[in-house]
């Protein structure tokens, strides 16, 4: 049984990769922030969904929470945080700046290294991260400049960890899910969730060396980062 851990479990794209893992025999741990949302998780998808209670900014709470997985083959990095809209760069906010690295950036990273000796222990590991379409460097665009900023820094740092896994043969991608209809993405975005949760559980299931550092959409195809 393939064992799975996916950040940000609650809602939007999350809940549906949960829900499609699930369905398709996986063993899932999804991280949540309240008890109210483990204990709502866990009456829905039954005891083969392990919910782990922790903010990924709390980074000794991460730690200690991740000892209750005993083995894993796949991480998805999935939460995330849109940030202020109104980032201009000549007026940002580095706190606010800082608090969308935290969360889109550098946790996945802080993921990636915790559970590296569970992933290294797996016959079929695979590491992937949830980007976005807004890291494009052919980008001018200065709105929303955390998000954009720390999707591209994500990207930059998922493409070396796939450098440095490659002699484990631990296959490292960044997903681009499109414009999705979430809390995010509002009601008018192109995107169904559970259409671009299926997308990337495929990904995620073949995900092989031969993929490994690159930008990929959920559809499957591979992109310009
Ligand atoms: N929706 C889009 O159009 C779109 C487009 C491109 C990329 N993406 C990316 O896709 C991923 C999922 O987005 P979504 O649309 O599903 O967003 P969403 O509906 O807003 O859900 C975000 C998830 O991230 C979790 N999260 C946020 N801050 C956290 C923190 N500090 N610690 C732990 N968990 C935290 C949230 O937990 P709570 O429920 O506890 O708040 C929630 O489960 C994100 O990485 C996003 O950047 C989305």
């Amino acid at each position: 049984m393939r064992k799975v851990l996916i950040t940000g479990a609650a809602r939007g794209i999350g809940y549906e990769l949960c829900k499609i893992a699930l369905s398709d025999g996986a063993r899932v741990y999804g991280s949540v922030r309240t008890q109210e949302d483990a204990d709502r998780l866990h009456a829905e998808f039954g005891d083969d969904f392990t919910p782990l209670v922790f903010d990924i900014r709390d980074r000794d709470d991460v730690a200690e929470k991740l000892t209750q997985i005993d083995a894993l083959d796949m991480l998805i990095n999935n939460a995330g945080i849109i940030g202020p809209d109104d980032s201009d760069t000549t007026t940002a906010s580095l706190e606010a700046f800082s608090d969308v690295f935290e969360i889109n950036t550098f946790a996945p990273l802080q993921m990636a290294q915790l559970l590296l000796p569970k992933l290294k222990a797996s016959d079929h590991p695979a590491i992937l991260s949830i980007s976005s379409q807004m890291s494009w460097m052919g980008y001018a665009k200065s709105d929303h400049i955390s998000y954009r900023a720390s999707k591209a820094a994500l990207n930059k740092i998922m493409q070396g960890l796939a450098t440095d896994l490659a002699q484990h043969e631990i296959p490292v991608c960044v997903v681009d899910p499109g414009w999705v209809r979430t809390d995010m993405g509002g009601e008018g975005a192109d995107n169904d969730p559970l259409d671009v949760a299926k997308g990337i559980w495929q990904i995620a299931k073949g995900l092989t060396m031969s993929k490994s550092g690159k930008f990929i959409r959920w559809t499957g195809e591979e992109r310009d980062y």
